[in-house]
């Protein structure tokens, strides 16, 4: 196999959802940048990137989030805790702003752009266009990617939907902004004694989940 594929495979065999972490121990600043960067690139519907990344590293603030999390440790125990957020409603200015971005980064004119534009505002005006669910999607996608780097950089973390959005919208204040929470991950380092990181991975075997069309 190819040895990239080897190494990636190695380290998600390495993690699992980490259910205490070490407080004393911090992720580096240069390696939280190079996380927010593969955060930053992930891929997404039509590219418009539609969301918010919250780093939070404020003990008050975690310790607020500790209950709409159900006491779940990990929220208060991690070097940082992201929050994965959204805009709360969609606007067809957000389409706007992204052809803007594109005009401007790829030396075009917003005019050359306007089919594209249409189209997306065609399809996200489609009165059967599952908005909210989609915006939801793509903060999945940065998620796993989120979950695949850390595993790269020997960094512990715990995908987490096991809270509750309208508590940490109202904590973190997310209706000013017109966001709203998604999805959390604490991220940092595993304490030795968190006898889940030794538990065997439980995965069906590909064959189970994996079919071959002739
Ligand atoms: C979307 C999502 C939400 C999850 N929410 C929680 C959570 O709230 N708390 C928790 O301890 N684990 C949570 N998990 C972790 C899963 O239980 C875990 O990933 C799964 O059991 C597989 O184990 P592994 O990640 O250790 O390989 C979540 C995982 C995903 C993907």
């Amino acid at each position: 196999m190819n040895k990239n594929l080897d190494n990636y495979n190695a380290a998600l065999r390495w993690r699992y959802a980490t259910k205490s972490f070490d407080p004393s121990k911090k992720i580096p600043q240069d390696v939280l940048d190079g996380l927010l960067e593969c955060l930053r690139l992930t891929a997404s519907s039509f590219g418009l990137q539609l969301w918010k990344f919250l780093i939070i590293s404020n003990p008050e603030i975690r310790a607020n989030l500790l209950a709409p999390s159900y006491s779940q440790s990990q929220v208060v125990d991690a070097s940082h805790l992201i929050v994965f957020c959204r805009p709360k409603s969609f606007d067809p200015t957000m389409i706007e702003t992204f052809v803007n971005q594109t005009a401007s980064t790829r030396n075009q004119s917003v005019e050359s752009l306007a089919p594209f534009k249409e189209y997306m505002d065609k399809a996200t005006q489609n009165p059967s266009f599952p908005t909210e669910k989609w915006m939801d999607n793509q903060l999945y996608i940065a998620l796993g990617n989120l979950l695949s780097a850390c595993a790269l950089a020997g960094v512990d973390s715990c995908p987490m939907e096991g809270f509750s959005k309208p508590k940490y919208d109202e904590v973190l204040g997310l209706e000013n902004d017109n966001l709203t929470a998604v999805v959390a991950c604490p991220i940092g380092y595993r304490l030795e004694s968190d006898k889940y990181a030794s538990l065997a991975k439980v995965r069906y075997p590909l064959e189970k989940v994996v079919s071959f069309l002739k």
